[in-house]
């Protein structure tokens, strides 16, 4: 076919560890548990920010410096960053990518996170801790959505890099990285049982 395809928007998605990854999920599942009665904080910005959720983003958002569970999420990132920045062809001359930010976010039944971008950061994603069935994936915007003005709708059955939305599964154990420009949202939550997830933003300096 004489068609190329490009200014790509790449996504990637993979498990986490080949194995490690249960009690890691366990083990962060008995942190938030502390994190949500210790963290007053966090509790007070969740209402107002996360209504019926709680998230530790405007309170305990470098989580990788004060827990070794979360430190080990770092590291075990690592390859899933390099791998994905490679992918980009991303030129770091000589600065590393380096993890700037890590929150843990609990989604009851009927949470929501709205359609947002992560200014500043490189590489943004989440770590999926625990995800009921029947719990929302992520939903990813076209980023040149806004440009238009008098497209046609695509066809239902249009292959994924033609649709102008795409739901990226959300699974415990898996990793899911974007360009930290894409913007993308949480639908709510439709069951009754709690969607865990770690978010993560990666700066170049
Ligand atoms: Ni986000």
């Amino acid at each position: 076919m004489p068609i190329e395809t490009l200014f790509a928007t790449r996504l990637y998605r993979a498990k986490l560890a080949s194995r490690g990854v249960a009690a890691l999920n366990a083990q962060m599942l008995r942190e938030l548990a502390v994190l949500r009665e210790d963290d007053g904080g966090g509790r007070q910005w969740s209402a107002v920010n996360y209504p019926g959720g709680y998230t530790s983003y405007g309170s305990v958002c470098r989580l990788q410096t004060v827990s070794p569970t979360f430190a080990r999420l770092e590291h075990w990132l690592t390859p899933h960053i390099r791998a994905f920045a490679r992918s980009l062809d991303l030129d770091l001359v000589g600065r590393p990518l380096t993890m700037t930010d890590c929150w843990i976010n609990a989604m009851p039944q009927g949470v929501t996170h709205s359609l947002h971008l992560h200014p500043t950061a490189t590489i943004s994603g989440t770590y999926y801790v625990q995800v009921p069935k029947g719990a929302p994936g992520l939903k990813l915007e076209d980023p040149r959505l806004d440009r238009m003005m008098a497209a046609p709708p695509r066809r239902a059955n249009a292959r994924p890099a033609n649709r102008t939305w795409i739901t990226s599964p959300a699974v415990a154990g898996y990793v899911t990285l974007f360009e930290s420009w894409l913007r993308h949202e949480v639908p709510a939550n439709p069951v009754a049982a709690e969607r865990v997830s770690v978010s993560f933003n990666y700066s170049w300096f």
